[in-house]
């Protein structure tokens, strides 16, 4: 729950920004003058538009603990906007708690979601809440309570489960049904009454999978009901519950999180989510909780997704019976996302290029929106088939030199980003109320090799895990 610093009210009018930003509601001159002035492959983050996605989750949730899985973008900037915001954080490792820590995420604001935890992190969170005892850490094994018993953790806990049901937009990210994740929805009661007994219970959570999209609302809704029957049942046991000859005693849960995993749309003409009608049907699935017990969500992707475009120029451009490739300076190192998961992303010309014959246009190139649709297949610097950020896809006829504004890149963009073909990660801007600031330097070669140049024999801490 946002602690009463006042911070959750906020003066935006909640409820009245758009639901969606395309790439087209971007400024195209603005954009060209930031890859001008930065170079490409840029990111480009609007905090303002963080802002207002998070002021319609607390607008369409206006009862709920609404809880930011900082893994969708964990720069400092955007952060900071969410925290100022009023939304906790939702952290998936050490890492990412110290940057919550140092975005001013203290106290009950903080939880960890611990997945087969390395037992660094445990270590970490188990530390730092010595100074935050509100954090949160929530386990999803009955070995990782154990584990946590055993470093001296007795503080808040919330018990993940495996619902057994899951929705999202690829296979690789539909999580509530996959035993990885939680403890099984049958052992789930039986797992929070015995944690009860060494730790602060305060909830139970789970996390149906990214990018639901309005077709997978059932399932959604069902993981809901799920936890809403599990939630009365820990607070008001049935008479035959657990093994005790008296029944089992009631857990005294704070809150029920049925995580996250709202969508946007990144197709051009696919409809926003309707967050209001999501949030209703939320409501109505978990049915009435016990009073003093909260609907907690964790949405990443929505808060970051349409706030964030990756610019790219383009160097090759090749006619092929087939297609048109267009080489650009980005690739799968900077947004994975197609790669790995055939993900579109809407692509939009922004111009600027010279054709070949230098003929056309003030340029030597028309403005994109005069040329040619043509299939064009947009391909990255990597050697490997699957580095295309679209292939045959109807755009402008593309030129050496034009600018592309790969658009809905502001969550899982940057932070998927490697140094694979030892390439170094770009460069990223945040834009706030129109002044912008370099929020993640582009990496330059020399930090390629600073791992091993820093490097001292048995100095990386290999200590046995248990
Ligand atoms: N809570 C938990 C426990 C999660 O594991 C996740 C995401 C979220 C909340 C937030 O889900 P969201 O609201 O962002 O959908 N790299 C993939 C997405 C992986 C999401 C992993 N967990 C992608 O680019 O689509």
């Amino acid at each position: 729950m946002s602690d009463g610093d006042g911070e959750r009210e906020s003066t935006t009018d909640r409820g009245e920004d758009p639901p969606v930003r395309r790439v087209s509601d971007w400024d195209a001159e603005r954009l060209r003058d930031l890859a001008a002035e930065h170079g490409t492959p840029l990111y480009v983050q609007g905090l303002d538009r963080v802002r207002e996605n998070c002021e319609r989750l607390l607008a369409a949730f206006p009862d709920a603990d609404v809880r930011y899985a900082v893994k969708a973008h964990t720069g400092r900037a955007v952060l900071e906007a969410v925290r100022g915001a009023g939304l906790d954080a939702e952290c998936a490792s050490a890492g990412e708690v110290d940057r919550a820590l140092a975005a001013g995420f203290g106290g009950s604001r903080l939880h960890y979601t611990a997945v087969n935890p390395p037992a660094r992190d445990l270590d970490y969170v188990v530390d730092a809440a010595e100074t935050e005892p509100d954090l949160t850490v929530t386990a999803g094994a009955v070995d990782t309570l154990d584990r946590l018993a055993e470093r001296g953790y007795d503080g808040r806990v919330c018990v993940r489960v495996n619902p057994g049901v899951g929705a999202g937009h690829h296979e690789k990210v539909r999580t509530g049904g996959a035993a990885k994740f939680g403890v099984p929805h049958d052992r789930a009661a039986e797992a929070a009454r015995e944690a009860a007994e060494r730790f602060d219970v305060v909830g139970i959570h789970a996390h149906p999978g990214s990018g639901i999209d309005p077709d997978q609302l059932d399932s959604h809704r069902e993981l809901v009901a799920r936890m809403g029957d599990l939630a009365r049942e820990l607070i008001e046991p049935s008479e035959d519950a657990g093994d005790a000859p008296g029944g089992a005693d009631p857990v005294d849960l704070e809150y029920v999180d049925v995580g996250g995993g709202f969508g946007v749309p990144y197709e051009e003409d696919a409809p926003p989510l309707d967050l209001p009608a999501v949030a209703a049907a939320t409501r109505e699935a978990v049915a009435p909780l016990p009073a003093g017990v909260d609907l907690a969500i964790e949405p990443g992707r929505y808060v970051a997704a349409d706030a964030g475009v990756l610019l790219t120029r383009v160097n090759t451009v090749k006619p092929t019976p087939t297609e048109t490739v267009a080489g650009v300076d980005a690739g799968m190192t900077d947004l994975l996302r197609p790669a790995m998961y055939d993900a579109y992303h809407p692509i939009s010309n922004l111009g600027g290029g010279r054709k070949r014959d230098g003929s056309d246009g003030e340029n030597g190139a028309s403005a994109p929106a005069e040329r040619e649709a043509t299939p064009v297949t947009v391909a990255g610097p990597i050697c490997e088939t699957g580095d295309a950020f679209c292939r045959n896809r109807a755009l402008a006829d593309p030129a050496r030199g034009d600018l592309l504004a790969v658009g809905v890149a502001g969550a899982y963009g940057y932070e998927m980003a490697s140094q694979y073909n030892s390439r170094p990660r770009p460069a990223e801007v945040a834009l706030d109320d129109g002044t912008a600031t370099i929020a993640r330097r582009r990496e330059a070669l020399d930090d390629l090799t600073a791992v091993e140049r820093e490097s001292t024999p048995g100095g990386d801490g290999a200590e046995a895990d248990r």
